[in-house]
């Protein structure tokens, strides 16, 4: 499929290339990015490829997927943005990830706003929900942001977490 690009204030959110991984696996290797993943090891390049591509095969598949994330004013990518299916629980998660250097400007929630735009007023979805590790307050705080609610705490990634969701009807009346 043709995957979408969609400017922000600030942000570009575009579809990944191969040459984006290595400096996606730069990004991961810094000290506390993946601290709060099922898996906080950084890991190897040539798995940051197959990250890359896999995100490629499942816009295809599902017809949305994580976007990478630039800033206007600059080349290269400082992260991911976007929708994820969960093929367990047949839910459609908001994901976002940024590099260090470029935490508390408002940059996630900014552009997972278009995630969610994107999830419910292209693709017609129902619910989003939002998966985080129960430390992880900067991102729970992301997700109240974007209307999300707190809902239960849940077994995913084979690890604990909070489960924040949003309905449609709720997006709409923002
Ligand atoms: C989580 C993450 C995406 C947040 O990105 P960000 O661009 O800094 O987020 P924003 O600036 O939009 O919002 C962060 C909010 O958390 C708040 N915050 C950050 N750290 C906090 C802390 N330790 N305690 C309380 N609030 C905190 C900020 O003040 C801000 O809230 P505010 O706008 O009300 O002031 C970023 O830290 C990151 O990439 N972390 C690593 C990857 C990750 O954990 N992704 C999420 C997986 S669920």
């Amino acid at each position: 499929m043709d995957i979408p690009t969609v400017k922000t204030d600030r942000l570009v959110l575009r579809p990944f290339t191969d040459h984006d991984a290595e400096e996606l696996h730069r990004i991961l290797a810094q000290e506390g990015v993946l601290r709060y993943f099922p898996t906080p090891d950084p890991p190897p390049l040539d798995r940051v490829q197959k990250l890359v591509a896999k995100q490629l095969e499942h816009w295809e598949e599902h017809g949305f997927g994580w976007w990478a994330v630039e800033l206007k004013s600059d080349d290269g990518i400082i992260g991911w943005n976007g929708l994820q299916y969960l093929t367990e629980t047949e839910e459609v998660e908001i994901a976002y990830l940024l590099a260090k250097t470029h935490w508390g400007k408002g940059l996630a929630t900014e552009g997972a706003r278009e995630g969610l735009k994107y999830g419910f007023e292209i693709l017609g979805l129902e619910r989003i929900i939002g998966l985080v590790h129960p430390e992880n307050i900067a991102s729970q705080r992301v997700l109240e942001k974007l209307g999300l609610t707190f809902n239960n705490e849940a077994e995913y990634f084979g690890m604990s977490v909070y489960r924040y969701v949003i309905d449609a009807p709720l997006y709409s009346s923002q």
